[in-house]
């Protein structure tokens, strides 16, 4: 089925986030090294930004490189890293042409420096963009942000900034990396697994997911078409009943 040309334009989710997995078995599969299968993962990037800015995607999170993901051979580590880095030097003039904001969600200060550089360059050269914004989710980790928000909120207390009755849901979000950002109503997984991996675990509270059981570098438009024709077939109901969302 050709889902494109059935998506509802007026009820596109504003945020869509991705776990892009499946890369290293995509490789496998092929008989390439893993770093093959990140390489052909760019590709679906790629696909995946123009699409998701066709349909009119607002933000699109992709889980770029986790916390966990330091535990991966050196080799791959550093592969990553580097196409990180390639990638957005040269995709830089098109996304800002295209109107795509870059931004980072997750601990950036950790990355090596060529990449936080690589970075800084494209958020503040893209700052201006309004079509889509892309969030990479860099050195993530949600227990991490988490962590890091309590530990500022409980200063900001005992300074005497911020008072008790202060602390709500509304001021927890505003100290997490996605501060920003609104929460995803679609959250994707490619490969199969059925997992959320410490990814915006506090942000993905009432998210629709859609699991692909094809790897991140098989994802191209018409499976963005499918997992959000899929939501729009879907009835959220925010801990109500049935008949009270339908008026
Ligand atoms: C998951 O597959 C993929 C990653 C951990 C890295 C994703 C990175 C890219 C697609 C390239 C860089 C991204 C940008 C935004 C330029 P896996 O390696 O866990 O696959 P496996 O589960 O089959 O081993």
């Amino acid at each position: 089925m050709n889902f494109s040309d059935n998506i509802n334009p007026n009820t596109v989710p504003k945020h869509i986030a991705i776990i892009m997995d499946g890369n290293g078995r995509w490789a496998k599969q092929n008989g390439q090294e893993r770093l093959f299968g990140h390489f052909a993962g760019v590709e679906a990037v790629r696909r995946t930004v123009k699409a998701a800015a066709e349909f009119g995607v607002k933000y699109l999170t992709l889980y770029a490189f986790s916390l966990e993901n330091w535990n991966r051979p050196k080799e791959e580590v550093d592969g990553l890293m580097d196409l990180l880095v390639d990638t957005l030097v040269k995709e830089i003039d098109s996304l800002d042409e295209d109107g795509v904001r870059v931004r980072t969600i997750g601990n950036t200060a950790g990355l090596p420096n060529s990449c936080q550089n690589t970075l800084n360059e494209a958020i503040e050269r893209t700052k201006g963009n309004t079509r889509i914004n892309l969030v990479l989710a860099l050195n993530y980790g949600a227990r991490w942000e988490i962590v890091e928000a309590v530990k500022e909120i409980a200063q900001k207390h005992a300074s005497g900034e911020l008072a008790l009755n202060e602390i709500n849901e509304t001021t927890i979000s505003s100290f997490l990396t996605t501060a920003e950002i609104p929460d995803p109503e679609l959250i994707i997984r490619t490969s199969g697994e059925h997992r959320l991996s410490n990814f915006l675990l506090w942000q993905s509270s009432y998210s629709e997911f859609f699991f692909a059981k094809i790897f991140w570098p098989d994802f191209d438009k018409n499976h963005l078409a499918e997992a959000i024709y899929d939501y729009q077939n879907r009835e959220r109901r925010f801990g109500l009943v049935s008949e009270q969302v339908k008026h």
